[in-house]
Order: C-alpha cells, then structure tokens, then sequence
C-alpha cells in the first residue's frame, strides 16, 4: 500500500488497506515533538493526499524534510512568518490535527498548561472556524478535557458548531493500555478506555478484555499505570517534555480511522466527544466507544453493562472532575 517496498514498515501496521481518497490533513503545531513524527506517520499514509504543515517557527524545514518521503502526497509548510499561514495552511483541509502548545515537565499536571494552552487552541479553532468549518477537528493539546470544550465555543459562537466533527484524541491511553496488557497477556489486544484524558479521568475497562484475569492488586497497580503513564514519560525525558513518539503514533492511528469514516466505512472508535452518556449528572462531554461515519460521530454507544463495580466507582470519581475541566475551558471562551 506504500509507493515502495522500502516505505516505513513499522508506520503501515497502523494503517490500513488504502483506496483511492482525496485527503487535505492539516497539522497546527507541526514542528513540535508531536507534530514532526506525526507529519512523518502522516505523509506514509496513502490516505492522505496533501499534507499540510503549521507551526509558528520551523515549519519550512520540516515540510522540506517530510517531503522528501516517496509517498504521492504534497507537502506544504506554512509559518507564522506568513500573515496569512495559517490561513492557507487551513484552505479545504478535511482533517486538522491540532498538537500546538506547551508539553507538561516533571510536576505538573495537564491542567497546568491551561493558561498557555488554552489561549493556543482557541485562535487555532478560530481560524478553523473561519477557514474550514466543515473540518474534523482532532485536538491532541492539553489539558484535552478542557481544550475540546474551548474548541466547541468558539465554533459555536462563529455560528458553525457540528458536535459531529469535533474530538478529543485519547488514542494514546488505548494504545497505552493495550501494550501494558500486552506483557500480561504475551499478545496485542484492544483495552477499552473511558472518561477523559487526565488523572483519574482516564479510565481503563479490564473487565472487557476476554480471558484477562487479574488480582485486585494487579488491576489496581494498571489501573493506575494507564492513568499516570504520561507521568513515567515526563520523568523520563527528565525537563525535555512528555509523550512524542507514542502520541504521534496514537494520533495518527485516529487519523486514519477518520479517513476511513471518509471514505465511507464505518468504524468504531473511543474519542472524547459531546455526549449524553452524563447528561443527567450535568456533563457535556465524555470519551466513550463512537462510531464514525463521513460525517464524524455517527453514534454515541453506552458503556458496556458488564463493566465491574470497580470500574463503575472510577467513572463517578471521574465526572466531577470532568465537569471541573469542562466549565473552565468553556468559561475561558465566555
Ligand atoms: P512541543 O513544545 O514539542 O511542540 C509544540 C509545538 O507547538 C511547537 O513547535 C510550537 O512552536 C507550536 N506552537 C505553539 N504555539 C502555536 C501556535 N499558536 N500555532 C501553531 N503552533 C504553535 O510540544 P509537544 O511535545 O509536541 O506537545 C504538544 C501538546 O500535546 C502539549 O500540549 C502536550 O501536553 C500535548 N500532548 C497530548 C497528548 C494526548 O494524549 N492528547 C499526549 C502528549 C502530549
């Protein structure tokens, strides 16, 4: 499916087969330690047709490099030095993959990087809200739990909301779970996980796993791995940032997945999307098992009715939390 046997192997196991597809992806952020490898996973994917690269600073030298790869698709980079970068960065993109803002360091939490973040993704969702209206929107900044809730306003206040369209990515817990399974196991398999994208809110589902069984400790000591792995990468790169190589796999997996849905297959996903999952309990947003279609979020399914007491317990410890999260970042765009 790659234009040539010696294209990135390791990238098309996270791809699938491909068909003929006009794609215009966009990264804002692209020169950052997601956007780079995320460019590069997305340039090898034959679903995307143009790629097209933003960042305030580098992005030249990135979509040069990038370009270089022997996929068919066109690469351009736009910079901030442009006044109208952004702009033309945005024109007829289908998919804008948003990774710009400050990563976390050693201490911090997601919620710490609010005041620079939030301020980042708002004029970013503006612009989109401007140019591309129609575009998916994929919002990988944090804290995500309340960047998504900042994108849906400002798409509502421009008058062009479509819930539809806009995600949270929380591929990474997935693909975080599913690996740390994996030793447990000794094979790769899909790991539900809910709620939201910080903390306590993320919130893996073992008991959906068929033949998994693990003791309280076990499932308590994943649990927790799951929700603060971010954390063992932060401490790790020790000041240089967080989380890179791994979210830019993840966010490129849920790119193509969304093309997919593009391209007319229905496929499922778990995204941090509005939800009436929590209604009830005042939430608007939630991240659960979605299917997708060429118009985004087809439908919302519930949580699976064999979830464990235990995980149920995670989930309402969850909400207040994501409700915190939600009311700050739509109250930042008020
Ligand atoms: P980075 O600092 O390496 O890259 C961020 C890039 O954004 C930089 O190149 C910067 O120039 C650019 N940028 C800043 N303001 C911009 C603007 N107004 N327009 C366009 N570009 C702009 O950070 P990294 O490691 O790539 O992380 C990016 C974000 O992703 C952080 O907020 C981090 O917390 C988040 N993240 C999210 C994860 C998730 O699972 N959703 C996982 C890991 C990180």
């Amino acid at each position: 499916m790659f234009a040539s046997r010696n294209s990135l192997k390791v990238a098309a196991r996270c791809f699938s087969t491909a068909t003929p597809q006009q794609s215009k992806v966009a990264v804002l952020g692209a020169a950052g330690g997601i956007g780079q490898p995320l460019s590069l996973l997305l340039k090898a994917n034959p679903r995307v047709t143009k790629l097209s690269l933003y960042d305030i600073h580098n992005t030249p030298g990135v979509a040069a490099d990038v370009g270089h790869i022997n996929t068919l698709s066109e690469v351009t980079g736009y910079s901030a030095k442009d006044q109208d970068g952004l702009k033309k960065a945005l024109e007829g993109a289908e998919l804008v993959v948003i990774p710009a803002g400050v990563p976390r360091k050693p201490g911090m939490t997601r919620d710490d990087l609010f005041n620079t973040n939030a301020g980042i993704v708002r004029d970013l969702a503006q612009a989109c809200a401007e140019v591309c209206p129609k575009a998916k929107l994929l919002i990988i900044s944090n804290p995500v739990n309340s960047t998504v809730p900042i994108a849906s306003e400002v798409f509502k206040k421009a008058g062009v909301h479509d819930a539809k369209k806009i995600f949270g990515v929380t591929s990474l817990d997935l693909v975080r779970a599913s690996r740390f399974i994996g030793d447990k196991l000794g094979k790769i398999v899909d790991v539900p996980v809910v709620g939201g994208h910080a903390g306590i809110t993320i919130i893996p589902l073992f008991s959906q796993v068929k033949g998994l069984q693990l003791t309280n400790e076990e499932r308590d000591a994943l649990t927790y791995r799951v929700q603060f792995g971010g954390d063992e990468v932060v401490k790790a790169k020790d000041g240089l940032g967080s989380a890179t190589l791994s979210m830019a796999y993840a966010g490129a997996r849920f790119a193509d997945s969304l093309l997919r849905a593009n391209a007319g297959e229905e496929v499922l996903e778990w995204a941090f999307v509005r939800s009436d999952l929590f209604k009830k309990e005042g939430l608007e947003y939630f991240s659960t098992y979605v299917k997708l279609d060429k118009n985004g979020v087809k439908e919302i399914l519930p949580l699976p009715e064999s979830i464990s007491q235990y995980e149920r317990e995670l989930v309402e410890k969850a909400i207040p939390e994501l409700k915190k999260s939600e009311t700050k970042g739509a109250s930042f765009v008020a």
